[in-house]
């Protein structure tokens, strides 16, 4: 399947996304107003979310890492076998870490990467994912903050890729079929 962006249909606008993640921030900022987040960016698909996110929470107290994942499978189904391309450079132990995702969708990836955080100690552990999709679920993991649920629709953009290609996009579209 070749695509271009002139066969994208916007699904979520750049403002689209500017106004939710302005109430994600609003709420994660709230919900840790008297302890530290230490905010994991799992890469590649994360980074404009995490960029626009940490942005809009006003903390003193707030550490940004990054971790890499790659799922092998298809460009547009992921097959639960999840390599960790890039390791943390900061010990999570006794911290309140809050997961950066772009997407869940079967649950494989994060079910995958919340096991192998955990043996690590972190003081609380919570996902920010800024889209689910519901209807692939294969592994039942608890997000306390979703952007927007989403159609069982293969998106792009605004991090999101297909085979590495469209994470520039400012907005996230989905292919006109
Ligand atoms: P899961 O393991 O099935 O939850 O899938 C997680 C990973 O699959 C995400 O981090 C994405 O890299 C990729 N993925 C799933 N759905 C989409 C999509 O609609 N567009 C782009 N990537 C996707
Ligand atoms: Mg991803």
């Amino acid at each position: 399947m070749d695509i271009s962006s002139d066969q994208l249909d916007v699904l979520f606008s750049a403002e689209d996304l500017r106004i939710r993640i302005k109430e994600l921030g609003a709420q994660i900022e709230a919900d840790y107003k008297d302890r530290d987040i230490h905010v994991i960016c799992v890469l590649k698909g994360s980074f404009p979310f995490l960029a626009d996110l940490v942005r809009q929470i006003k903390h003193d107290n707030l550490s940004v890492d990054f971790l890499g994942l790659s799922s092998y499978g298809n460009e547009t189904k992921s097959s639960g076998v999840v390599r960790m391309t890039q390791d943390l450079t900061i010990p999570i132990e006794g911290k309140n870490v809050l997961i950066i995702e772009d997407i869940i969708d079967t649950g494989l990836t994060m079910h995958y990467l919340l096991e192998n955080l955990k043996t690590r100690l972190p003081k609380t552990m919570e996902i920010c994912t800024l889209l689910h999709k519901p209807s692939n679920t294969e592994k039942e993991v608890d997000m306390k903050y979703v952007g927007f649920t989403i159609p069982n629709k293969f998106v792009i953009g605004y991090g999101l890729d297909y085979a590495e290609r469209f994470r520039n996009l400012p907005y996230i579209g989905v292919v006109r079929q």
